[in-house]
């Protein structure tokens, strides 16, 4: 037996959660996002194993890179566009789709275009700031520069109009409608294709069901709504995160765990280490009472995590023994229920999967981490 933790990729819940999203929004194109490496499910796999996706939208021009340099050939979106020259000399002849947030952006992609006039214009993507606050236009601004573009002839295509929303994990949240008003309002005045919709916005907010949506983690089988479980939504876990019994003890009344001896063990009791720390991407700030699966049952981790391994309490599964398969989550163990005991989201401890953990599929498909 090699020890150490497993991702394990169930390619098919992917696929299947791909279809939960085609069912939501019928209407729609779909970006898969498969940045941060497929939120931690590597890269190379998902995007073959969701190949049935209109495109993908990644982060970075880096990303996209990465993607045509393992032979993906399907349309890619650059979400937060190119930010100097040098990637704009990278991206340009890559039939990559870019957003634009900026003018300054814009103008870095037209001097490059004047230098090097493309094949085929350049599609652009105008994000549009409804109420996000992070990038993208004001209305004003995107009205000024939709106006520049029309009255030039440039090699520029203007592909659409888009926003992001900051409230969609709230199905009730009253902002979500305004920021799909305002998108929606500029795109029909100009007649361009409109992209607002992520998981959330897909599941919860039919307004948000536009002509493109650009659906992350319910690819995954992550439940983007607040308190809903993914079960709930149709969605599997992709990633079932697995590693080992490495020792059993039996402990004393008052001895101690881990650094810091947090923990002090209130009778005499069998505990279990685990191979899995924060060198592996599991959350360090996990408490005392996280739970892990073994043989079907909770156990509680106890004490700090280490960077290498935890330890986790036995008593109620007296039959735990050295090598014993633990899942930290995934297949029965939604991420969520971990997240929530350590004070994050599904998002982050998915895409924090270091790279010493081994991804392996259940099916061969050509990629890999990128
Ligand atoms: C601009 C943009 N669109 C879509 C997504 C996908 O969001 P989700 O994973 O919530 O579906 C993200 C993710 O952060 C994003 O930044």
């Amino acid at each position: 037996m090699i020890v150490g933790p497993i991702a394990h990729i169930d390619l098919g819940a992917l696929r299947h959660n791909l279809a939960v999203c085609r069912a939501a929004a019928p209407s729609s194109r779909l970006w898969a996002v498969i940045k941060a490496d497929a939120y931690g499910h590597g890269m190379g796999h998902c995007a073959a194993a969701l190949e049935a996706a209109d495109g993908f939208a990644v982060a970075r021009v880096q990303e996209a890179l990465g993607l045509r340099a393992i032979g993906i050939d399907k349309p890619l979106l650059v979400l937060e566009g190119a930010a100097s020259e040098a990637e704009l000399g990278a991206v340009l002849s890559l039939q990559v789709e870019l957003t634009v947030h900026s003018s300054r952006q814009l103008d870095l992609i037209r001097t490059q275009l004047r230098a090097n006039p493309p094949p085929r214009p350049q599609r652009i993507w105008l994000k549009l700031d409804t109420g996000m606050g992070r990038l993208g236009l004001q209305d004003a601004e995107a009205v000024a520069l939709i106006e520049r573009l029309r009255t030039r002839t440039s090699p520029l295509e203007l592909a659409g109009i888009m926003t992001h929303l900051a409230n969609a994990d709230d199905p009730t949240h009253p902002m979500t409608a305004s920021q799909c008003e305002q998108a929606r309002a500029l795109a029909e005045r100009f007649g361009l294709p409109l992209s607002i919709g992520n998981s959330a916005g897909i599941l919860a907010h039919p307004a948000a069901r536009s002509d493109w949506v650009r659906p992350g983690i319910m690819l995954y089988g992550g439940s983007p709504l607040l308190g809903q479980a993914a079960a709930a939504l149709d969605l599997r876990p992709a990633m079932t995160l697995t590693s080992q019994l490495i020792a059993v003890r039996e402990l004393p009344a008052g001895a101690a765990i881990g650094y810091g001896s947090t923990y002090r063990c209130p009778q005499p009791m069998r505990v279990g280490v685990v191979a899995i720390g924060y060198g592996d991407g599991y959350p360090r700030h996990a408490p005392t009472g996280t739970p892990v699966l073994i043989r079907g049952r909770r156990a509680a981790l106890l004490g700090r995590v280490s960077m290498d391994m935890i330890s986790v309490d036995l008593r109620q599964i007296p039959a735990a023994t050295v090598g014993d398969p633990v899942t930290l989550w995934g297949q029965g163990l939604p991420v969520e229920e971990v997240a929530e005991q350590v004070g994050t989201i599904n998002y982050e401890l998915l895409c924090r999967i270091a790279n010493r953990v081994r991804l392996v599929y259940d099916e061969q498909a050509p990629g890999g981490r990128l």
